[in-house]
This record gives C-alpha cells, structure tokens and sequence, in this order.
C-alpha cells in the first residue's frame, strides 16, 4: 500500500477508535439525562464506528508494525445536547474534511481495498450526523427521540430509526442481519 493511504487509514482508524469509545460515554449520559432513545442512538453508532475502524484494520492487515497515530477526536462530557453537538461535530468534519481528502488521495493511488472501505464510512457518517442533529433538536425541546426502531448494518455501520429499508442503502445488505439497539 502506498504510504500516504496507509498513514490516512491508520489516523481514520485512530478516529474512529475513540468515536466509537466517546459514544459509549456519551450514551451513558444521555440515559443518565432521561433520554434512553437517544442512549440507544449513542450505542448504535458507537458500534458503527466499531464497524468503521475494523475495516480499516482489515485493509491495513499487510502493513505491520508500530506507529504513532495522530487522529481528531473531540473531548468533552456535557449535558446530552452539547455532547450530540460534539458528534454533529466530528461527523461532519470526517464527512466535509476528512474522508474526501483521504478518498482522493486514495483515489490517485489506485487502493481499492482502502477505498471501499473509506466509502463505506463517509456515506454512514452522513446518516450519523443527520440522526445526531434530528436528536439534538428533540432534547433541545425536552424531548428524547422518537424511533420506532434503532438499528445498525453491521456491514457498513449505516443506522436507521425508521427500518423502513428492506436492504441497506449503502451496501446492500439484507435487513434481516442489521442490529437492534
Ligand atoms: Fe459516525
Ligand atoms: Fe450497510
């Protein structure tokens, strides 16, 4: 693998390593808050950036050794709204910032494994952000979410309140394997 995808992938990995950390404690809050959807909501996600970092390990399997990683992650435990403000946050830089850079580099150099994977993310990471803000605005007025379901693809790390989707519109998947939350 070229070095630059390498060391994009190892700092997303790095990212979504302590994404997926910062919602476990971020959930725990919002439950602690009385806003047990929006726990679930946290938990899902947690685990979709579980789903993120994996694939990235995965594609890095032939790039052995130790390195430093260097990753954005924001740190904080407030309320539940400013914590969902947190993640709208980190969302959209890996949406906005993040994963476009680091596609087109990956694009340039021809990785396709480091590729699929990245794509995977940015798309999910949409998903996440639009739910985050969609939960900020109900708690912001009292409220948890409302969701008839919360579930995750554990392909993709695509998450949906409605599970109106018969396959998963990210990667195809059926929705018989996605998670409950
Ligand atoms: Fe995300
Ligand atoms: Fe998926």
């Amino acid at each position: 693998m070229h070095a630059m995808t390498a060391e994009n992938l190892r700092s997303a990995y790095g990212g979504e390593s302590q994404a997926h950390m910062r919602y476990r404690i971020w959930g725990d809050k919002a439950d602690k808050d009385g806003f047990p959807t929006v726990g679930r909501l946290f938990r899902a996600t947690s685990e979709a950036e579980e789903v993120h970092a994996t694939l990235h390990f995965k594609a890095l399997k032939d790039e052995k050794g130790d390195f430093s990683v260097t990753a954005g992650a924001g740190f904080g435990l407030g309320t539940t709204s400013e914590n969902l403000q947190g993640a709208i946050n980190g969302e959209m830089f890996e949406v906005e910032q993040m994963y476009p850079a680091y596609i087109a580099v990956a694009e340039m150099q021809d990785e396709k494994t480091a590729l699929s994977a990245m794509r995977f993310a940015i798309e999910a990471e949409k998903v996440h952000a639009n739910l985050f803000t969609k939960a900020k605005e109900a708690v912001d007025k009292g409220k948890d979410l409302e969701a008839d379901e919360v579930l995750l693809c554990p392909v993709c790390g695509f998450v949906t309140i409605t599970g109106e989707e018969d396959n998963c519109p990210i990667c195809k998947a059926k929705k018989e394997i996605f998670k409950k939350f």
